[in-house]
């Protein structure tokens, strides 16, 4: 099995569910407060771990009660810390989260040791990072050293996946380099600057990408699954029906399945058809990490929705 790297972002998250949003200037009363540890790039990498892949974090947290505690649940869920650093005199990156009824949510993070991910940290690291096969990087950390490591790491033959969250504009000279781009609607829109309010406005989106070079073109929507755009073709490739709790990292869980799938050498449809599954999952539980599931939970489960499917 090929061997996989997350570089990015780890955050703590403060987490409050409610009946509903409040309106600006409105104050409402919560139902519950939770810690999780989250971070789109750390709760990546806790997926893949507990998926049983061969994955090291590259990252960095504070000096704070939450860097140690974090860093103990990786290596609980079987990730590599030999790229995790704790940065003296900041704080750990911070996700404050409302959930609602519906298992919607809204998040504010505040960046934290996150935003010291430089340069010079990913030449530090380099010596760990070229033993890796398969990269995944979302936008949580600078976006300079993401556009670096994606660079470098490219021209040294290795796969880029590339969760574009939080969205942002993206040059061309970085989309050039992605293998497989995974944004959800939004950030589709974000990125290319075209309204989606169809299926063939999606079409025109991903043509967008790939005609700046991007290899793959994975975008998520939701319970409907994924669709998938490249060279070859524009495919749906059908999601789980689920009762969603909370659908914080479900993004990152399917990211996370989509790269252990690959790194087993599975097709891309197969691949798409695992992220799907790992994602519906995620969504079933509280919390970003604590929500992610085993292999034997994903095999089940899909088992599970074979034989409904027959019925
Ligand atoms: O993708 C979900 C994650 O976004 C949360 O865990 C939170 O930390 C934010 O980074």
């Amino acid at each position: 099995m090929k061997k996989i790297c997350v570089i990015g972002s780890m955050n703590m998250d403060l987490v409050v569910t409610i009946d509903r949003f409040p309106r600006p200037g409105e104050t409402i009363t919560g139902k519950e407060f939770a810690t999780y540890p989250g971070g789109k790039g750390g709760n990546q990498a806790v997926a893949l771990g507990r998926l049983g892949a061969n994955v090291l974090m590259v990252g960095k947290l504070g000096d704070d009660v939450f860097g140690e505690r974090y860093i103990q649940n990786l290596i609980d869920n079987g990730v590599s810390v030999d790229g995790v650093s704790i940065e003296k005199g900041i704080s750990s990156g911070i996700a404050v989260i409302e959930v609602d009824d519906a298992g919607e949510n809204n998040i504010v993070i505040v960046a934290g040791a996150n935003g010291r991910v430089d340069r010079a940290f990913i030449d530090k690291n380099w010596h760990l990072m070229e033993e890796r096969d398969i990269f995944l990087f979302q936008l949580e950390i600078p976006f300079d050293t993401v556009f670096y490591a994606v660079e470098r790491l490219k021209k040294a033959g290795k796969v880029i996946i590339l969760d574009p969250a939080p969205a942002r504009g993206l040059p061309d000279e970085l989309l050039f380099n992605v293998d497989y781009i995974t944004p959800n609607e939004t950030e589709i829109e974000v990125i290319t600057g075209l309204k989606i309010e169809s299926v063939e406005g999606l079409y025109r989106a991903c043509d967008w990408l790939i005609g700046k070079g991007v290899k793959n073109v994975i975008a998520k929507v939701g319970r409907n699954g994924a669709y998938l755009a490249s060279h070859d073709g524009f495919v749906h490739v059908a999601g789980f029906s689920v009762k969603a709790v909370d659908t914080t990292a479900a993004g990152d869980s399917f990211n996370a399945g989509f790269a252990f799938a690959l790194a087993q050498g599975k097709d891309i449809i197969e691949c798409i058809q695992f992220a799907n599954a790992v994602g519906a999952i995620s969504t079933t539980a509280k919390g970003a990490q604590s929500a992610m599931p085993s292999l034997e939970q994903v095999e089940a489960f899909v088992a599970e929705q074979a034989k409904d499917n027959r019925k």
